[in-house]
């Protein structure tokens, strides 16, 4: 990475302008998100020289063992956020409940909530294999002040104000948006700085990749499984390729450059899908969208879907438009 090209810290001090009632506020939360990413970073390097991999005995809200890193990584994001006082509230996909920050404190001025999935696909921790941490933002809805409460968390994606991921892979990456394009930052380790190396991504309108883990095939809705049967059709331009690597953002980062669709549809076993609507699915599509993609659950746009609850899974279907579009003709013939 040249150090001509311009750095994380300076392209957030010259954006800061864009973003809406700008105070510095979204900027200085940004900032801590990058040196949490650095902490974390180090931390997966690490995991095949020391004894921090493996399950860390402790099962997630969700009844998922919970890795050492999870746990890890979790501790960092929180603790980053909360010294710095930054947010008024997080939530978690490794907490029971969200965090309320300075609850007690009536000059407490800070107006946004933070949702993040701190170590997403940790299950390739202990076989390296990329993973991610995913973040998404929202202002809150109650009064500044007051404590938060859960309706501040359980705003429709199409409210966040940004939304990113960090790719622990062959390099690291800071990827994210405020709702003005998709920007991808490269972390150079020996000095530590993230550069921007990918501005304004834009997901090809088309591509050649579906990501989906098939072994899941017979307990797929029919639609699903006729458009994989699509998928391998020996035609002029298909059949595509299958890449899954089982790690959301690694999925997703790599059909975003290349042109794919990622889909974890319901199924039997899981009737809502697997994935959670507010730490994976809605920041995921808020990308996708800014990068000219499409997140859909089947049906209906993701970022429009009213959660109800933290922890809630929906099915989610993404990435180049036309592939999803293919998908959604699919689930309409084929509905159940
Ligand atoms: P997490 O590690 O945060 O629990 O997320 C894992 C998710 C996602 O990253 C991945 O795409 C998906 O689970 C894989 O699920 P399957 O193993 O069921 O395919
Ligand atoms: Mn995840
Ligand atoms: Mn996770």
């Amino acid at each position: 990475m040249s150090f001509e090209n311009k750095t994380l810290g300076e392209f957030i001090n010259e954006n800061q302008h864009t973003f809406k009632y700008s105070t510095g506020e979204l900027s200085n939360l940004i900032n801590s998100l990058r040196l949490a990413a650095k902490v974390v970073n180090h931390e997966v390097n690490q995991a095949g020289l020391v004894d921090i991999i493996g399950a860390a005995g402790d099962t997630n809200i969700q009844g998922e063992d919970q890795q050492k890193l999870d746990v890890y990584a979790n501790d960092i994001f929180i603790k980053t956020l909360t010294n710095r006082n930054i947010v008024c509230g997080i939530a978690s996909e490794e907490e029971d409940d969200f965090v309320c920050i300075n609850s007690k404190d009536k000059n407490h001025q800070n107006k946004y909530v933070i949702l993040i999935d701190p170590l997403d696909g940790s299950s390739n921790i202990d076989v390296n294999v990329s993973v991610g941490t995913i973040f998404s933002i929202y202002r809150r809805v109650t009064p500044v002040g007051s404590p938060v409460t859960k309706e501040d968390f359980l705003q429709e994606g199409n409210k966040q104000v940004a939304a990113g991921y960090i790719i622990y892979g062959t390099s690291t990456m800071l990827v994210y948006t405020t709702g003005h394009g998709v920007n991808g930052f490269t972390l150079n380790p020996a000095i530590g700085t993230f550069y921007l190396s990918h501005p304004k991504m834009q997901y090809p309108k088309d591509g050649n990749i579906y990501s989906v883990n098939e072994g899941n095939y017979l307990e797929f809705p029919e639609g699903i499984k006729k458009y994989i049967k699509y998928c391998q059709e020996v035609t002029e331009d298909r059949p595509y390729t299958s890449r899954y690597i089982g790690s959301l953002v690694s999925d997703f980062h790599r059909n975003m450059i290349k042109g794919g669709v990622y889909l974890y549809p319901k199924s039997t076993k899981n009737p809502n899908g697997k994935l959670r609507l507010l730490y994976e699915c809605n920041p995921i599509a808020f990308l996708a969208e800014q990068a000219g993609g499409k997140a859909t659950d089947g049906f209906k746009r993701i970022m429009d879907i009213k959660p109800t609850e933290l922890h809630q899974r929906v099915p989610i279907i993404c990435g180049s438009v036309n592939m999803v579009e293919k998908v959604e003709e699919f689930m309409s013939k084929f509905p159940s």
